[in-house]
């Protein structure tokens, strides 16, 4: 078993095992060398050699416990016949989103064939990592990939988006049905190409009253986990949803996942005294702090280590590095964390 995977069934390490979200990306300089051998980012994500190489380029840096397949929660949306394209400048971009335009049922029939190069990815990286460490496969929450569905990229502002889940209801949850469906089946191929770790990204599940989070982020993460748990019942499964506050402890009982990555803006103490006694947790230095770098980096991983020590924890960030985070400062944060003796 991978030391992570320890860890996830509830054994304790001390230092902690250490990942972080977006390990791979333009924070690095040989990241950004393939990157532009890639042409672009879909690019990227498509072609398995270059893919596995970004995947595995933080790990010979680093030497991080666990390596996270390089692709994008929004691969998936390509599958239901919405057209996706990364903007430099903006992001994701959706031309043919919901929110502008008619109501089409035909957009929602599933192809397969764009996922399959993931398969690859993972098996050629699976190859070339130390069998003590993890590799992560992932999908999006179907809620937070529905917002995308419908925005059309991302937006400040979530009220729209959620107004038009309601004003049509009955499409939105057919598109809700379909996303656990195919992140179902999408998952159960990377398990079988070689992933032993999976993640639910809910990025924006935060913006949700208990209801709607319920009905839109815990009901279909429950599924996904479900089917994903039929099939292989020993992979371990993390859940982020992400700025979910005091629904964090609804999500981990309605959800069944095997631990909780937590974001920075949560209260430390809550998550001590409740959340770690409910489940093993993944948290949540904050990316802004490790851009800082410096001694206020120091006292926060620090201060982190000492609260969540107690019980089985993995160490990382609350969201993605940032990508004008200096490299130094992520060796430093290795090298804090493996350093850490609990006082
Ligand atoms: O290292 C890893 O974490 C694995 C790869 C990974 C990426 N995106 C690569 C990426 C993962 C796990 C994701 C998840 C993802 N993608 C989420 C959930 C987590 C989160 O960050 O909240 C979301 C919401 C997306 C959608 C997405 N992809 C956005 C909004 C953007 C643009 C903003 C940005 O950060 O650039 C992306 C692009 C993206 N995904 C990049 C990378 C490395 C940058 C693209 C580039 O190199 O040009």
């Amino acid at each position: 078993m991978t030391i992570l995977n320890k860890v996830i069934s509830g054994e304790k390490k001390s230092p902690p095992p250490i990942w972080l979200m977006r390990q791979a990306g333009r924070y690095l300089p040989e990241y950004r060398q393939v990157r532009s051998e890639a042409g672009s980012f879909l690019n990227l994500c498509y072609s398995p050699k270059l893919a596995s190489k970004v995947t595995l380029q933080p790990i010979d840096r680093f030497d991080f416990d666990a390596a996270i397949i390089f692709a994008d929660i929004l691969l998936i949306i390509e599958n239901l016949g919405f057209k996706l394209d990364f903007n430099e400048k903006k992001g994701p971009v959706i031309k043919n989103c919901l929110i502008n335009g008619k109501l089409d049922i035909k957009y929602l029939e599933v192809n397969k064939s764009s996922l399959i190069s993931i398969g690859e990815t993972i098996s050629l990286t699976r190859g070339k990592l130390e069998k003590n460490k993890s590799l992560i496969g992932f999908c999006g929450g179907p809620w937070t990939v529905s917002t995308y569905i419908i925005n059309g990229g991302t937006t400040n502002s979530y009220k729209n988006c959620i107004q038009w889940a309601h004003n049509n209801y009955e499409y939105f949850m057919e598109i809700i049905n379909l996303l656990v469906e195919v992140s179902s089946e999408y998952l159960i191929m990377q398990v079988q190409a070689g992933a032993d770790i999976i993640k639910i990204f809910d990025t924006w599940s935060g913006v949700l009253n208990k209801k709607d989070f319920n009905d839109w982020v815990i009901e279909p993460t429950y599924q996904i986990v479900k089917n994903v748990k039929e099939k292989f019942p020993d992979v371990k499964i993390i859940g982020f949803p992400k700025n979910a506050g005091y629904f964090y402890e609804d999500y981990i009982r309605g959800t069944c996942v095997d631990a909780v990555a937590i974001d920075p803006d949560i209260d430390m103490l809550y998550c001590q005294n409740t959340l770690q006694k409910m489940s093993v947790i993944q948290g949540n230095v904050s990316p802004e702090i490790l851009r800082t770098g410096g001694s206020a980096m120091k006292n926060d991983i620090i201060k982190t280590l000492d609260a969540f020590s107690d019980y089985s924890f993995i160490m990382g960030l609350g969201h993605g590095v940032l990508k004008d985070t200096p490299v130094d400062h992520v060796s430093q944060f290795v090298d804090i964390v493996r350093k850490y003796e609990r006082r």
